[in-house]
């Protein structure tokens, strides 16, 4: 269990959750979050947004029931936190970009932070957030409000790109990086719906070229040429 330091709105259905909590993680980990006894049942995956020696950070969207009792949070109320899991982002090669559509921002901010030297590509569709926070960790920032953050980044420029963001996003990411052929070099964060969050359900099942996987202890990082996405 956890207790809860602060949970600030930092936009429209957004809200930045502090706890205390020195179980730490990786960039690209995430942990089960719950706020509730018995309704919803399942606790709910949410990527690490910030570590510090005391503390974890998480960058939330309230999209249903859960990440609205997330919102309701108040200092002092307590969390159960189950974490850190999954396989992280990985070793860097040469230049990174880091690229982040919608809530899939959230785990590059821990990134851009521990390798200093990111440049970082950060789409929105309404309205952008984190700007300056992002900005003290970035070699370069790149915001897109509107249309997609993927035209201005060039993959041939880096050693390593990362991305996390919508399903079609991603989609988009695999095709150029096809263009590319390098393999290992470009990877992406899938967000696939989750119950157990340790590998014995199923239930985050990932059809990749050679197999199916889980996303939870195999990811939720994948090199994209691994994966096949559905239409
Ligand atoms: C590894 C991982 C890391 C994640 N990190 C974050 C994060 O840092 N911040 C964040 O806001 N969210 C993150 N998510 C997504 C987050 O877990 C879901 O938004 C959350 O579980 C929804 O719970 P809910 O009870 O609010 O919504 P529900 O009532 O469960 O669902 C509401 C609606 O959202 C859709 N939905 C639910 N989960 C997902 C999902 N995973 N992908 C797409 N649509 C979904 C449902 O289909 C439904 O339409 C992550 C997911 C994974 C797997
Ligand atoms: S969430 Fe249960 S196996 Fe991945």
């Amino acid at each position: 269990m956890a207790t809860v330091m602060s949970n600030k709105k930092v936009a429209d259905g957004i809200g930045l959750l502090e706890v205390e909590s020195s179980q730490g993680g990786k960039p690209g980990q995430f942990y089960m979050l719950r706020a509730w006894d018995q309704y919803p049942l399942l606790s709910r995956p949410i990527s690490i947004f910030d570590v510090t020696e005391d503390r974890i950070l998480f960058l939330y969207q309230i999209v249903g029931e859960g990440t609205r009792r997330f919102y309701e949070l108040r200092p002092g109320d307590d969390l159960q936190i189950e974490g850190p899991f999954g396989n992280g982002f990985p070793e860097v090669k040469g230049s990174l970009a880091l690229v982040g559509g919608g809530i899939g921002i959230a785990p590059l901010y821990y990134m851009a932070k521990k390798v200093t030297d990111a440049d970082v590509y950060l789409g929105f569709s309404k309205e952008a957030y984190l700007t300056e926070e992002f900005r003290n960790v970035s070699k370069e920032l790149h915001i897109r409000v509107g249309g997609t953050v993927l035209e201005q980044i060039d993959f041939k420029d880096y050693g390593t790109v990362i991305a996390c963001g919508p399903h079609g996003m991603l989609k988009a990411v695999q095709q150029m990086q096809e263009v590319i052929g390098q393999p290992n070099h470009v990877y992406v964060s899938l967000e696939n719906r989750m119950a157990c969050g340790i590998g014995a359900c199923l239930v985050c099942s990932v059809k990749c070229k050679d197999g199916r996987k889980k996303a939870c202890t195999d990811g939720p990082v994948f090199p994209v040429e691994e994966v096949v996405f559905n239409d």
